[in-house]
């Protein structure tokens, strides 16, 4: 039997140096390798494939699962080691333990089949030992090795192995692992590792690498064909190939297929891998399918098998690791890539944060880098996906930044909400334009940003009072006062004028779908949330308008005296002193209240309002 055809382990190591952890990698490698040297070349080319730089790897490798290519940002720091042995071939993920260890470890976990968790058989399971159990735990890692190193130190006392493999059980039950093994070693000199110890004569169980040669690592629920849609390729008329790796079951020609989310079914015609038509392919291979008609799939689309088709949902409860530098907004859009397909995601609430230390549920309203939490997503299309505990590839995803482009987040699905599928949008027999044509008017949002003092309320006064006076039904939403009633729960966080302006632009969609003329005036600081506001919208229909004073200007009319309160000390988060003001990039009204009137400034947006 060559090389190829035998099958690859990955795990993990968890543990620090102290532990013996680089004792036991270099023993694991050292032995290996000076008898299997052959098969080293093959592992190398291996190593290509997943990406590594000089032992290093880089972001692209946040896993199969995790699909974030190259995505800026973020530095991963795990180091991939490759072995063989007669029986299989092993990739080795090490992490190290510094601060960013979740982010390092969660990645280095999230392609691993097992998880190694070294402890030092003098200090048994430490703060660290649990920690690192429930992100592998986290990950979906299926089988954990606890190996108790050190064991000479402890004179090879079998009471004291068996101690520390009893508490290790009884908090491992909380981690849902599917096997759990006990190893006694001791990594400096070899005993277990590769070689069963003579010194250890309680243990009639294998060595470590005995264990892991022989370890079962099939999938505990075995999924039907599911092939997310990377690419379509069309080098000439007669051939079109819908290009992807198949992320769960087989396919074959003939096979009856759906295809997602049309929910179109049809048959496969052909199957490539490379260059060679073949009889059947399977999860894990990179494939080229063709269709027996005329088939309308693109990338992020899913094929899968048509008796047994893969589930979608827009709502979703998921966890997720926060990598970004800056918290987690709920209420803020996101793009969510998950496998092929990348879509609007909002975090619609945290459930709860997870301590890793202690496994306790916090409650949160906003997620900090490394931390962990359950929360609620909803997507503005449906997406086709499993649980992440079933297929990796098909449930874990990424949030992107929509304006940095950073990755902030590695997220895994656990389940559809009920709900996605239970709540449906009512089709009204009137609609917009007729609300609208009765009252003799474009309905439109007129959205005015700025900071406080800059002379929003003064503005969108006077407009308001225009527009009626014109004849016009109209409704002006002014920050001040909505909060005193709608967003009285509301304070100025962040968090909270994100969830300010998610629920003020809702609003205001609905009065623009009630026909009327909304004006809001909100100092409304950041982009993400102005896009949002912009999005619910039609074609012309949101008019941003940009009230533009500087910051001196503003604390100098100080129309509230909250400007010298903030001087003082005595109030915290005032926009543009010490809370962000993000100036509109491209507003179809920009005014300049130090030197136009605000009668002038009414007149141009009426001008533009009454243009379009
Ligand atoms: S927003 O940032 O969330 O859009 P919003 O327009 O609703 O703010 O509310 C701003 C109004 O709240 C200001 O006009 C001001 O009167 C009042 N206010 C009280 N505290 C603050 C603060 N820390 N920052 C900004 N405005 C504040």
């Amino acid at each position: 039997m060559g090389a190829a055809a035998k099958t690859t382990l990955r795990f993990i190591t968890c543990g620090s140096v102290d532990d013996g952890k680089s004792t036991l990698i270099g023993r694991l490698l050292h032995e290996s390798r000076s008898v299997y040297d052959d098969q080293m070349a093959a592992l190398e080319r291996d190593s290509r494939e997943y990406g590594t730089q000089g032992g290093n790897v880089d972001y692209a490798l946040l896993l199969d699962g995790l699909q974030a290519e190259r995505e800026q940002g973020i530095t991963i720091d795990v180091a991939y080691r490759f072995f063989a042995t007669p029986a299989r071939r092993y990739i080795v993920a090490d992490s190290p333990g510094h601060e960013q260890y979740t982010r390092n470890m969660a990645t280095a976990a999230s392609t691993g089949d097992a998880a190694v968790i070294l402890v030092d058989a003098r200090k048994g399971i430490l703060v660290q030992t649990r920690r690192h159990s429930r992100i592998a735990a986290m990950m979906g890692i299926a089988h954990v090795v606890l190996a108790v190193n050190k064991m000479d130190l402890v004179g090879f006392d079998r009471e004291v192995f068996e101690g520390i493999v009893h508490e290790y059980r009884r908090f491992a039950a909380e981690c849902g692992f599917e096997s759990l093994t006990a190893i006694p070693l001791c990594a400096l000199e070899g005993d277990n590792v590769t070689q069963r110890s003579r010194r250890i004569r309680w243990y009639d169980g294998p060595s470590l690498l005995e264990y892991l040669d022989a370890l079962d690592v099939a999938p505990r629920r075995e999924l039907a064909f599911r092939m997310p849609v990377r690419y379509v390729n069309r080098p000439n008329q007669d051939f079109r190939g819908y290009c992807g790796r198949i992320a769960a079951g087989s396919v074959a020609p003939g096979d009856a297929v759906r295809l997602l989310p049309s929910g179109v079914e049809t048959a496969i015609a052909k199957v490539h891998a490379g260059f060679d038509e073949v009889d059947r392919a399977t999860a894990g291979d990179s494939v080229a399918v063709t269709f027996a008609g005329e088939v309308d799939l693109s990338r992020g689309d899913v094929v899968v098998a048509a008796k047994d088709p893969a589930p979608m949902a827009d709502q979703f409860e998921a966890r997720i690791l926060w990598l970004g530098g800056h918290a987690l907004l709920p209420g803020r859009p996101y793009l969510l890539r998950i496998h092929a397909k990348e879509v609007t995601a909002t975090v619609t609430g945290i459930k709860h944060r997870l301590d890793i230390d202690s496994g306790a549920r916090l409650a949160a309203k906003t997620l900090a880098m490394n931390e962990i939490a359950v929360v609620n997503l909803s997507t503005s299309h449906p997406v086709v996906f499993e649980r992440y505990a079933d297929n990796r590839v098909m449930g874990a995803f990424i949030l992107i930044d929509k304006l940095t482009f950073e990755t902030v987040a590695a997220g895994m699905v656990d389940f559809a909400l009920r709900r996605a599928s239970n709540i449906h949008w009512q089709a009204l027999s009137l609609d917009k334009d007729v609300r609208a044509a009765i009252k003799h008017q474009r309905p439109r949002c007129i959205w005015f940003t700025g900071l406080s003092g800059s002379g929003k309320s003064t503005i969108a006064n006077l407009l308001e009072k225009r527009l009626h006076a014109d004849g016009k039904h109209t409704y002006l939403l002014d920050g001040d006062n909505v909060r005193h009633g709608l967003n009285r729960d509301l304070g100025f966080t962040e968090a909270d004028r994100v969830e300010n302006i998610r629920r003020v632009s809702e609003v205001a969609r609905l009065m623009v779908d009630a026909g009327l003329i909304v004006i809001v005036s909100f100092i409304s600081p950041y982009r993400a949330e102005r896009r949002l506001a912009r999005g619910m919208f039609g074609e012309g229909e949101f008019v941003e308008v940009f009230v533009d004073a500087p910051l001196a200007v503003c604390e100098a009319r100080d129309p509230k005296g909250l400007y010298a309160k903030a001087r003082r000390g005595d109030l915290k988060n005032l926009t543009g002193i010490d809370s962000n003001y993000e100036v509109p990039e491209a507003p179809e009204v920009h005014l300049d209240t130090t030197s136009v009137h605000p009668e002038e400034s009414v007149d141009r947006i009426l001008k533009l309002v009454s243009d379009t």
